[in-house]
This record gives C-alpha cells, sequence and structure tokens, in this order.
C-alpha cells in the first residue's frame, strides 16, 4: 500500500508475503516496482525485524524507532488536568492547520476521513486554541491509537487517558521511542510493548515536520 503526500514523500506499509511463498524473491519484486513508480519521490516506512534487511538491501536507512505498544488502560498515573472533548464538524480547519504543521505536509486527504474511519476523535484545548488531536479506530479486539498530535508530552497523556475512558477495548498505539516520558507513562498504565520497529527513509535525511509533537502515526502503513 502506498500513501501518497505529494511530491514530498510517500509512504509504504501492509507489505506481505504469505509464508509459502517467503524467500522466493516477492517481496524484493514488490518493493522494486514501489521504487520504480515513485521515481525521485521520498519514502518512509515502518519496517518489521524480517523486513528490514530488504529495505536496507534496497537503500532505506534508519531514521528512528517506534515501540509498538497494547494493554488495557489501567488509569494508574494520572494524566495533566488539559480539557479533551469530542471533535466537531468546526474543529476541522484548526485540526487540518495543526496536523500540517507537525507532520509537516498536508495531510488533508486523509485527516478528512477520520471521523468515518475512527469510532472517536477528540482535541486538547488551552483557552479556545487546539493544542493537540488523536483517534481511536477499532482494529480486531482493540481500538487503535492514531495520529496523535499534541504540543507536549502532557496534553498526549491527556488525549489517550480520554480515548481510554471511551472504551471497553485493549488499546494500541505506536510510539516513537524518543519519547520516553510517554512511554514510561503508558507503561504505569498497563499499555505494554509488544514489538519494536524501525522508522525508515529513503532518498531524505529524515522525516519531515517536528517528530517531538508527533507522538503516534495515523498508521503504521501510512504513516
Ligand atoms: C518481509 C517479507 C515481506 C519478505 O518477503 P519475501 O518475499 O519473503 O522476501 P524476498 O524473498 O524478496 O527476500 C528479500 C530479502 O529480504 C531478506 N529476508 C527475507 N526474509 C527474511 C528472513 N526471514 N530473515 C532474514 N532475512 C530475510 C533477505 O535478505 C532476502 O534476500 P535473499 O533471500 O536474497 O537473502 C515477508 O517475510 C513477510 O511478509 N513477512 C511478514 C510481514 C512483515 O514483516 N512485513 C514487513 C512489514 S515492514
Amino acid at each position: 500500500m502506498v500513501t501518497s503526500y505529494g511530491p514530498g514523500l510517500a509512504a509504504i506499509g501492509m507489505v506481505l508475503v504469505a509464508e509459502r511463498y517467503a524467500r522466493q524473491g516477492l517481496g524484493r519484486r514488490l518493493m522494486r516496482h514501489v521504487l520504480a513508480e515513485a521515481g525521485d519521490t521520498p519514502l518512509t516506512l515502518y519496517a518489521t525485524a524480517n523486513g528490514q534487511p530488504l529495505y536496507e538491501q534496497l537503500g532505506f536507512t534508519e531514521t528512528s524507532r517506534s515501540e509498538m505498544v497494547r494493554g488495557r488502560f489501567t488509569f494508574t498515573a494520572p494524566a495533566p488536568a488539559v480539557p479533551v472533548r469530542p471533535a466537531t464538524a468546526e474543529d476541522l480547519p484548526a485540526i487540518l492547520r495543526l496536523d500540517h504543521e507537525i507532520f509537516g505536509l498536508d495531510r488533508t486527504h486523509m485527516i478528512t476521513r477520520l471521523p468515518a474511519f475512527s469510532d472517536h476523535l477528540r482535541v486538547a484545548e488551552d483557552g479556545g486554541e487546539i493544542i493537540g488531536f488523536a483517534a481511536a479506530w477499532p482494529n480486531m479486539d482493540t481500538h487503535v491509537i492514531g495520529p496523535l498530535i499534541a504540543r507536549d508530552p502532557g496534553t498526549a497523556q491527556a488525549l489517550i487517558a480520554s480515548l481510554a475512558a471511551a472504551t471497553d477495548r485493549p488499546l494500541r498505539t505506536d510510539i516513537d521511542v524518543r519519547h520516553t516520558s510517554l512511554l514510561s507513562w503508558a507503561k504505569e498504565n498497563g499499555i505494554d510493548t509488544i514489538a519494536t520497529t524501525s522508522v525508515m527513509v529513503r532518498s531524505l535525511p529524515d522525516l519531515p515536520g517536528d517528530w517531538r509533537r508527533r507522538f503516534a502515526p495515523l498508521t503504521v502503513a501510512a504513516g
């Protein structure tokens, strides 16, 4: 699956080869096709340990790592009292502006689909200004939190706690390992690491935008 963000970036995801066809060159063939189609467009992906050697051979380099965390939220460690509420249609322009600033590219075509794709979409506010937003979308038995965009780790915590209160399902999300304080808070609340992936880029030194305020991707498949 290739998700285009214009000439600045495309994200690759859902690279899967059936086990009975493994190690016969299918993964490499699929990836070469994507690279040929992409031309000069920089690419990014979240690589599992299985996929990473192939992507390295094809010119991808690691820019960061990400922890996939999962569990039932226990509400043990409190979140700061940042006001969080369900998003409304009127919030959309402000959400898009904040997302563009922090993701670094225009994701209008993806973000405008979030209200239908997700079960919950929440915004954090400070004095009437939107300072963060997050969605929870259903996947198998979990709710996956993503995107998670926030001014600071405390706002990210408030958004996660608010989404946790809205669901009975276990939560899953993917948090950049550089967000150490958010990761330890999540673990205190029963959300633990189940896998680590490598955030890789090709034809650009690093992802655009501001990783400090980007806490989780929309999905690992779409960046
Ligand atoms: C990763 C995956 C897509 C590779 O597909 P594939 O068709 O088996 O890969 P290829 O046959 O094209 O192999 C390409 C290279 O990748 C590396 N590779 C593939 N599978 C590997 C494995 N199990 N262990 C170590 N290296 C592996 C090898 O370097 C291989 O080259 P070689 O066979 O010439 O040594 C496939 O194993 C898969 O679907 N895994 C589960 C899902 C997954 O992890 N997807 C990646 C998401 S980012």
